[in-house]
């Protein structure tokens, strides 16, 4: 099985993904990199990627994640603000009761990702 199945699949990224947004958009760290952004959209690419990302079904036809951040990193986006941010993905997978071992599994995907997002 994949990871995106393992986790349970489109029901729980749906959920996830409008959590950990709640969470970002509250945190005085790093909400002010999503001033002005089309959150709604940005949902729909978030939960296109987490699904190919995790093995799912759904086509992400974004940017990739170099291009993608690459204005925020211009405007200081680092480890704080990345650290941040999985964080927030932690608790929400978490508070989801995905199981520990599924949890880390996530996050060293989602850690994977660190260089390309912050530009190095
Ligand atoms: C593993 C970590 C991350 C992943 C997988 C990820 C994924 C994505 C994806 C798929 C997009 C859409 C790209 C597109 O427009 O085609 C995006 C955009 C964006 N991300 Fe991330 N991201 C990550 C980390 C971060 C962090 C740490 C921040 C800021 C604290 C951030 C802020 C943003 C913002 C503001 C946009 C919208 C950019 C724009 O449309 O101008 N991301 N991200």
């Amino acid at each position: 099985m994949t990871l995106y199945e393992r986790i349970g699949g489109a029901e729980t990224l749906d959920v996830l993904v409008d959590r950990f947004y709640r969470r970002v958009l509250t945190d005085p760290r790093v909400f002010h990199f999503f001033q002005g952004i089309d959150m709604a959209q940005q949902r729909v690419k978030q939960k296109a990627f987490l699904s190919m990302a995790l093995g799912g079904p759904e086509h992400y036809a974004g940017r990739d994640l170099r291009a993608a951040h690459a204005h925020l990193v211009a405007q200081g986006l680092d480890d704080t603000h990345f650290n941040a941010f999985i964080e927030h993905l932690r608790t929400s997978l978490h508070e989801q009761g995905i199981a520990p071992e599924l949890i880390g599994q996530a996050m060293a995907l989602a850690g994977s990702m660190r260089d390309d997002v912050l530009g190095r």
